[in-house]
């Protein structure tokens, strides 16, 4: 798929907890076509201080008003000058970058996610609901102040959640999670992304289950388009670069 590099303008900087915030960016252009798991390369603003393009998910799209929504956890330099971004702001973005979930044969889906990984599981479970998948996700937070835009996944598929307090939803993370103590009788796949630990014990649910099951990555990446080897993971295959090869893989083919 051929990649640009384009201009988009910020029309919208919603704040949805202490540290999310979700922006929507504005084409003059027809977009190019993303799939769920692509992410895009962002400039920030060419300062020596963050000078490396910081890789991000597509949370949402809309074709029709052109338009493109990310979700944005402030953790350092770069993503605090996201959170500050105002409307009528510009951003530079290289986009559709990576690999993509994959759903053929699929029938329900049980998409797992912490923290800032419900990222791309958002775009997906809409894509899922298009083509008469059933999506349910099941969401893991700190405690209920950092809950993420719980209303925009529910307009796609039933909404699960653990809080480490039991402040909303159950009790503990997402592996505790009565739905998986019962047996995930039903799903014939699972998608997840989050901290590694999670994903990691969530391929190992699915192996003990017999379900298949794919990770969307977030290893640290320079680059962002296969160049600098910064990105590479090991799996049965080798090392391979979850910024070209990725960050989608099966996660029987990864070595933790
Ligand atoms: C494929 C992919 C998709 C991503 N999607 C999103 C998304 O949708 N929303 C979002 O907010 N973030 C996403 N990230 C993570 C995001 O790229 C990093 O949080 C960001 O680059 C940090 O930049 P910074 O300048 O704010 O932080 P820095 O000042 O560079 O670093 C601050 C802290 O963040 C850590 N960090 C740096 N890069 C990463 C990384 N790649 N992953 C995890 N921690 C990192 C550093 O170790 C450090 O502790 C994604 C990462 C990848 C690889
Ligand atoms: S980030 Fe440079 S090769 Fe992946």
């Amino acid at each position: 798929m051929k990649k640009r590099v384009q201009d988009f303008t910020i029309i919208n900087n919603r704040q949805v907890n202490s540290e999310y915030y979700v922006l929507e960016l504005q084409s003059d252009i027809a977009l190019a076509e993303l799939k769920a798991g692509q992410f895009a390369e962002l400039r920030i603003d060419g300062s020596s201080e963050v000078l490396l393009r910081r890789p991000i998910s597509f949370y949402d799209v809309d074709y029709k008003n052109q338009t493109i929504s990310l979700l944005i956890q402030e953790v350092g330099k770069g993503t605090r000058k996201l959170a500050e971004a105002l409307p009528g702001d510009k951003l530079n973005m290289i986009y559709p970058l990576g690999n993509s979930f994959s759903y053929e044969g699929v029938n329900k889906a049980l998409l797992i996610g912490g923290g800032v990984g419900v990222a791309p599981l958002l775009l997906l479970g809409k894509v899922l609901r298009n083509n008469n998948i059933e999506p349910t996700f099941l969401l893991g937070f700190r405690n209920k102040d950092y809950l993420v835009d719980i209303p925009s996944f529910e307009k796609h598929g039933n909404v699960l959640i653990t809080t480490d307090d039991g402040s909303v939803g159950e009790k503990g993370t997402v592996l505790d999670h009565s739905i998986v103590e019962s047996g995930l009788s039903g799903f014939d796949k699972i998608y997840t992304c989050g901290p590694q630990v999670m994903m990691r014990a969530v391929a190992k649910l699915a192996e003990d289950k017999r379900v298949d099951c794919e990770a969307s990555l977030e290893n640290t990446m320079a680059c962002g388009f296969g160049a600098c080897l910064c990105c590479v993971q090991q799996t049965i295959h080798g090392n391979l670069r979850v910024c070209v090869e990725g960050p989608v893989f099966n996660t029987n083919e990864i070595i933790w």
